[in-house]
């Protein structure tokens, strides 16, 4: 499955800065437990992960009316050339799924801090949760004359049909951190080891996790999102074992509960739990979903409690929930993305721990890509993702668990966010 990755690094993206992204509207702050995060022994068993194949899944289409938002990065002078190709012709359109996450403004910042660097010609939109928008936005590059798509879909498979337009007039289409499903119309895919994700979650859970009988709590992303699939899957290899031997109960899904004995899921064994726990990477039905759990859940069921949280954004408010109900004595809880208002719930003790996946190597991995898409050349690929259709060549980028003892080393240290950006680190 692994070929020997190809050394073509030229044009590649240097300098990128280190801009601050903004901060997300972050939930209410009540709590009456804190969660645990002593120092960890191993950080998270880093899963080796093939790449993940999957079964195909039901498009979920949703038609809002948002309008789309737009960042257009203006080439400078661009006189740089790369083998015969000019930094103004290779014309980048990028379409990330919203801008009400902080994650995907991210990603917008650093897209045009290396788009500025290199000199390139690019333009960001975004879909506001709406695939009918995510179409739109994909048309309208077309008809500005892209020569790549880097395309984040909102839907996995509705966005198969935006990646057939833009094939069909001749442009590159890469998937970018989300697989876009059920089409042979994606050259590439630039990606996070999204089952390591998942298993970090799910490890760190486990080393926390000390009594017999602790209570589980399973929250999982958006059931049209692919990596919810993947996130899931990583999670449950570390996860089950440990539910399958009575370290923990789950408390909140039944279908879950009814396949503790089983190792390896299917796809629509998956879908089923996901179903039951999906928080549709929304705070407020995260949060939502939480307080009907506990309201729920008797007191027996609370005390220490677990929780797998799929991202940062539904981490902070199932957190809150948690923190806000009596009989929970201590949550340890999970997330991912290091954004910054979770960053501050790990330096305050309300978020355990988060999997931070550099945005910077993910944009760069993207535009060395186009270069060579648009060069005529193969990108270097690590491995492949099966999208129900097609093998899509893949390269995947490592991810790391922070916790409040390694934060600062992890986060600051290492320049990608500003001890400033912060209250009470240490
Ligand atoms: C991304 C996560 C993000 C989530 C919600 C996933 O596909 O990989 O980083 O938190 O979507 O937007």
């Amino acid at each position: 499955m692994y070929k020997t990755s190809r050394l073509f690094g030229f044009l590649a993206v240097a300098a990128l800065a280190l801009a601050a992204c903004t901060t997300p509207a972050t939930p209410g702050t009540s709590s009456s437990a804190t969660a645990t995060s002593e120092p960890q022994g191993s950080s998270g068993g880093a899963a080796t992960s093939a790449p993940a194949t999957s079964e195909a899944q039901t498009p979920t289409a949703e038609a809002t009316t948002s309008a789309a938002s737009t960042t257009a990065v203006t080439s400078t002078e661009a006189s740089t050339t790369t083998a015969g190709t000019t930094a103004s012709q290779l014309a980048v359109g990028i379409v990330l799924p919203t801008k009400d996450e902080p994650r995907w403004i991210q990603d917008e910042t650093r897209f045009k801090d290396a788009l500025t660097a290199a000199g390139y010609n690019g333009e960001i939109l975004f879909s506001q949760g709406s695939s009918a928008q995510e179409k739109q936005n994909v048309e309208s590059l077309i008809t500005k004359g892209i020569k790549v798509l880097v395309l984040c879909p909102q839907d996995s498979a509705a966005a198969a049909a935006a990646a057939d337009s833009a094939h069909n007039a001749g442009i590159k289409v890469i998937s970018y951190d989300r697989l876009i499903r059920d089409t042979a119309s994606v050259d590439y895919y630039v990606t996070f080891d999204s089952v390591a994700v998942g298993a970090q979650q799910g490890q760190y859970l486990v080393d926390k996790a000390k009594d017999k009988g602790s209570p589980l709590y399973l929250y999982a992303g958006a059931s049209t999102d692919n990596n919810a699939f993947i996130f899931f899957e990583g999670a449950w290899e570390v996860l089950q074992p440990k539910i399958a031997d009575g370290t923990f109960v789950i408390k909140n899904s039944g279908e879950a509960d009814g396949l503790k004995g089983k190792p390896k899921l299917s796809r629509d064994e998956e879908a089923k739990i996901i179903g039951q726990i999906t928080t549709n990477w929304d705070f407020n039905t995260a949060k939502n979903l939480a307080e009907s759990n506990l309201t729920k859940a008797q007191a027996a069921d609370k005390g220490n409690v677990f929780i797998l949280a799929p991202n940062d954004g539904t981490a902070r408010a199932i957190a809150d929930a948690f923190g806000a109900d009596k009989d929970v004595k201590s949550y340890t809880v999970t997330g991912q993305d290091a954004e910054k208002a979770s960053v501050q719930y790990i330096i305050d003790g309300k978020q355990s721990m988060t999997v931070f996946k550099d945005v910077r190597t993910l944009v760069k991995g993207a535009i060395d890509a186009s270069v060579a898409l648009v060069q005529g050349k193969t990108p270097a690929a690590k491995g492949s993702y099966n999208n129900g259709k097609v093998d899509v060549p893949a390269i995947q980028s490592p991810v790391i668990t922070v916790d409040k003892p390694n934060v600062k080393a992890t986060l600051i240290d290492s320049g990608y966010y500003q001890a400033s950006d912060f209250t009470g680190l240490q």
